[in-house]
């Protein structure tokens, strides 16, 4: 006993404590803090072969530091990758978008030119130069897991949110100065996901601070619900309904009928009696 309080009082030993207490609580804190969106798991031989890939094929308009290329009078070639993520790098390429081809008012969709590899190999590349959105986790891709009332949240959400540019049904829609929000019809759940996180262009960014993960999931469910809709007839018309087939009908009806009744005047047989 007289042993132990005596080595208490040690000089070292509140230092040895606030040691322990440190490792401890590092320890903790490496098991429990959240993982950082960076390349962390990504090999550092993937961000290299990524970085060569980046230097050939992407460097020219983004700079061989990701850091943007400015033109004299302002404008971008390409701009700054610094902080936009994996997700950013992984929607641009994997839809076709990126590498661009031509300059435009938009870079549009097109079939990807790098195999899943070598585009996960640029996003971690993108990633090891600063935080920023990962890919999504799988498990808010499985929209198949979503039931109905989760499908029907989606429904409402997208309804507000995203139909005012990409139409109700998802068919898209156009934009001031060339540009356009494109149809829903083909893009994958990861891909949905990603242009929600990343806000490409004009589309608004919606973080997962504003829409969890859960709701973005839903909205998924809801686009691919759409994806599978069958037409029920007629013209889909860009989902306007039974208004643009009756506008067909009408012009077409109508407009033989004109026709029609304009030959009869032309070469009825009282015409040829006349002659
Ligand atoms: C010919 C020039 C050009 C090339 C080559 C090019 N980019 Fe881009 N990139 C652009 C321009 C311009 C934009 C901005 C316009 C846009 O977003 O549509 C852009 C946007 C991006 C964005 C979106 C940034 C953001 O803020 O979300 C990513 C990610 C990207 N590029 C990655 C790449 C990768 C990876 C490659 C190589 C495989 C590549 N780019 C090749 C010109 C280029
Ligand atoms: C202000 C208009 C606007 C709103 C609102 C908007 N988007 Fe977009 N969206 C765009 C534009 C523009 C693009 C094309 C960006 C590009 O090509 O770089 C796009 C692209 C997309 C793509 C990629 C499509 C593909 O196949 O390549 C998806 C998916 C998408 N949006 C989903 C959504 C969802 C889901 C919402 C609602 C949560 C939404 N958008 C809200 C304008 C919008």
């Amino acid at each position: 006993m007289r042993n132990l309080s005596t080595r208490r009082r040690h000089p070292l030993a509140g230092f040895v404590v606030l040691l322990m207490g440190l490792v401890v609580a590092g320890g903790l804190y490496a098991a429990f803090a959240p993982r950082a969106a960076t390349a962390e798991e990504a090999s550092s031989r993937d961000v290299e072969a990524g970085r060569q890939l980046f230097l050939i094929g992407c460097a020219s308009c983004h700079g061989k530091n990701a850091s943007g290329i400015t033109t004299k009078s302002g404008g971008n070639y390409g701009p700054s990758l610094i902080g936009v993520g994996a997700a950013a790098v992984d929607f641009q390429v994997g839809t076709g978008r990126m590498p661009l081809a031509q300059s435009g008012p938009q870079a549009p969709r097109k079939d990807p030119e790098y195999t899943a590899e070598e585009t996960s190999q640029l996003a971690a590349y993108v990633a090891s130069l600063a935080p920023g959105p990962a890919i999504p986790e799988s498990e808010y891709l499985d929209w198949r897991a979503a039931n109905t009332e989760e499908v029907r949240e989606g429904g409402e959400f997208f309804r507000t949110n995203c139909t005012a540019c990409h139409n109700s049904v998802g068919a898209g829609g156009a934009l001031p100065n060339g540009r356009y929000a494109p149809s829903l019809d083909n893009t994958s759940a990861k891909h949905i996901y990603e242009a929600m996180l990343t806000g490409p262009q004009q589309m608004p960014l919606f973080s997962d601070a504003v829409i969890t993960p859960d709701d973005k999931r839903n909205v998924i469910a809801y686009v691919k619900t759409l994806q599978q809709q069958p037409d029920y007839g007629g013209l889909a018309g860009g989902g306007l309904g039974p208004v643009v087939d009756g506008m067909f009908t009408f012009i077409i009806g109508i407009g033989a009928l004109v026709g029609f009744a304009v030959w009869i005047g032309a070469h009825g047989a009282r015409v040829k009696k006349q002659r």
